[in-house]
């Protein structure tokens, strides 16, 4: 028996309808597109790059393969594939947001991106490339925004090869308490200022701490996973579970 689907999510600490959600995430990613690179080096003190290579390391691309960076926004893992999947293989930056597309296009091709680089308006959820397309999909710091997230990583999974692997990226749990209690004394306090004083907007980041709050945690996630189909799922928790790695494979 199928579950009735809920008329209102969670956008952060709020309650809203489901379209109200994705204007809402849309007006996030468009006030944020043009200082989006310059605050994640600030708030993260240039952690996020590591997180990204961790990931590149362990996706296992190699040249000749198809990728899909999916809510790949400025394009920090696309840039990375292109130049290890060479002119025989190919990446798809896919994101739903034009602005956060564009601030990515224009960062790749100023830093000599190979031609191997598409560029794709789509929503995660409802992907519009053909089944079993990709070798690997990465979506890194974007399942949180994503309304229906089911249905995305259903999405995903039609879309990959058989034996390709999922990657997710995002902030999840802490395990430590007191990493949690200065954690979320950052989130609530500092983040919210530094988004007012470099970005002229506080509420995007406020929105971030949230919209971390409430995404599920490593455990829901890997279930959640597995129940859209992948096989093999598992985590690795980085910085303390600040962020962990979900990866899973099509059957
Ligand atoms: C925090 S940014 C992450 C960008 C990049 N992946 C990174 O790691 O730096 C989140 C991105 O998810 C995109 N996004 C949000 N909802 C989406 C959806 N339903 N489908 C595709 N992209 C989405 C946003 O537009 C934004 O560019």
């Amino acid at each position: 028996m199928s579950e009735k689907k809920k008329d209102t999510i969670d956008f952060g600490y709020q309650e809203v309808p489901v379209d109200e959600k994705v204007k809402r995430v849309a007006g996030v990613f468009h006030s944020v597109a043009g200082k989006y690179d310059l605050m994640n080096d600030l708030m993260s003190g240039g952690i996020h790059r590591l997180w990204k290579r961790l990931t590149i390391e362990q996706s296992g691309a190699r040249a000749g393969m198809k990728v899909l960076d999916i809510a790949g926004g400025t394009g920090d893992l696309t840039l990375k594939f292109s130049r290890i999947v060479g002119p025989t293989g190919g990446v798809v930056l896919a994101d739903i947001n034009d602005s956060m597309l564009k601030v990515g296009r224009d960062k790749l091709i100023n830093s000599g991106a190979a031609g191997n680089i598409e560029y794709v308006q789509a929503n995660a959820e409802c992907l519009p490339f053909e089944d079993n397309s990709f070798d690997i999909i990465t979506i890194a710091f974007g399942l949180r925004n994503v309304t229906d997230k089911d249905a995305a990583l259903a999405s995903m999974n039609r879309v990959l090869k058989p034996g390709g692997k999922l990657m997710v990226l995002e902030f999840s749990k802490t395990n430590n308490p007191l990493l949690t209690k200065a954690y979320d004394f950052y989130s609530f306090n500092v983040l919210p200022q530094m988004g007012r004083v470099i970005a002229n907007d506080s509420e995007s980041y406020r929105y971030l701490a949230e919209s971390i709050r409430m995404h599920p945690d490593q455990e829901t996630l890997k279930q959640m996973m597995a129940n859209a189909g992948f096989v093999n799922c598992r985590y690795q928790n980085m910085t303390g579970g600040v962020v962990a790695l979900h990866t899973g494979i099509k059957p």
